[in-house]
């Protein structure tokens, strides 16, 4: 039966802590995938999960299924926090939900959603570059992938000109994805004025976006502000698509925990959406796993732990800004000829180096540094332990 199958290569991100994980290596360094470390290196549980665990353990709650989508709590609960208590969406009831695998889940739901139940054309635009994974969650729904410009390489910043004459030429009832915040992996955002402009140009040509929000007060420490973009086009009245996870920001990678939504043009419109969705995710997976949606729905309901939860987010924030800064002036410091402000331009969780494919490659065969071959470091991977290493090498690589 399986004669007649190739080898396939590994993942470009996940591949890369498989090879770290194999390395004897003293030296090695994995700053490849998206995973925050405390600066001793080691992966993070929020203190606001733990004590959810604790009240969870509590309360012996038993294993039955969720419904398919989710339990309408956790559902409200995700799109309150991506649009805004009180939204009219939230209000009028004009939005559906239904909690997903993590963002990849929600993604992929609604890749099924557009090649299934849209009348609009069946193909996508992304941002370039963007997040290595997202064509295949998209062309494995049958979807034709394109792209729109996003990142000035010349200038380190935001192709504000690029992608609004890119977009202007994208067909009529397409689908645009954006990186809500901190975009990944060039950690470069629109500023607020352009995502405006942005807004009001996809919704003049009736095109369907589709938000990929990943990383939710991970970028500012500041949920509104991180969710300015979705929030805008929901104002100027664009009925998105949304994909929310909480990998990064509630620091519960393994549980996969997301959602996925949409707002519509009706409560009529939404509640048929639901009852397909619904048919859509039996036919994948059944329904979705219980344990992670609990812990997030007791720490977004609740004002104790939410209040932690926005402190350590801040915490976590500052120790990304406080290495960046650390990384540029080490770089500077050896003398290196080359402008690293993007470091400290750029925002999240990544770092958008500019290494070559090469320099990247020799980071890592050489000197045990495992990041991405388009040059992407994961800024919550450096710590005051490996940021000289880590600064020396980069500066080896790019005399
Ligand atoms: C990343 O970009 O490193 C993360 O989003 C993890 C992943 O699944 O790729």
């Amino acid at each position: 039966w399986w004669s007649d199958v190739e080898m396939g290569p590994p993942d470009a991100i996940l591949g890369l802590t498989e090879a770290f994980n194999r390395s004897k290596d003293d030296r090695k360094v994995n700053v490849g995938v998206g995973a925050y470390r405390d600066d001793n290196g080691e992966p993070y549980v929020f203190s606001c999960i733990r004590e959810a665990e604790k009240r969870l353990l509590a309360k012996a709650l038993n294993k039955e299924y969720i419904p398919i989508v989710g339990t309408v709590e956790f559902c409200k609960l995700c799109v309150e926090l991506a649009l805004g208590e009180g939204s009219p969406p939230i209000k009028n009831g004009n939005y559906c939900a239904a909690q997903a695998l993590s963002g990849t889940g929600a993604l992929r739901i609604g890749a099924e959603v557009i090649q299934r139940l849209s009348n609009g054309n069946k193909e996508i635009f992304f941002p370039t570059p963007t997040w290595g994974n997202h064509a295949r969650v998209f062309t494995h729904a049958g979807l034709k992938i394109n792209k729109y410009r996003h990142y000035d390489e010349k200038t380190n910043s935001f192709d504000y000109d690029g992608s609004l004459q890119d977009i202007e030429k994208i067909p009529e009832s397409s689908v645009v994805l954006f990186h809500a915040c901190a975009h990944n992996p060039t950690g470069v955002d629109p500023p607020q004025k352009q995502w405006e402009s942005l807004s009001k140009l996809v919704k003049q040509k009736n095109l369907l976006s589709f938000f990929d929000m990943a990383y939710q007060g991970f970028a500012t420490g500041d949920f509104n502000n991180d969710a300015f973009a979705p929030r805008q086009f929901v104002k100027d009245g664009n009925q998105i698509m949304l994909a929310q996870s909480f990998a990064k920001n509630l620091g519960l990678y393994g549980e996969r925990v997301g959602c996925f939504s949409i707002v519509t043009s009706s409560k009529e419109e939404a509640e048929s959406l639901l009852s397909q969705i619904k048919i859509i995710i039996r036919g994948m997976y059944s329904s979705p796993p219980i344990h992670g949606q609990r812990l997030v729905a007791e720490v977004l309901k609740d004002p104790e732990l939410r209040c932690i939860w926005e402190c350590e987010l801040g915490a976590i924030s500052s120790r990304i800004i406080k290495i960046r800064k650390d990384l540029r002036q080490k770089l500077e410091a050896l003398g290196s000829k080359k402008d690293w402000k993007h470091i400290t331009d750029q925002i999240g969780m990544f770092c958008f180096t500019g290494l070559t494919e090469e320099q990247a490659v020799r980071l890592t065969k050489e000197f045990e540094i495992y990041l991405t071959k388009n040059g992407r470091i994961s800024m919550a991977g450096v710590t005051s332990k490996n940021v000289d290493y880590i600064a020396k090498c980069m500066h080896e690589v790019t005399k």
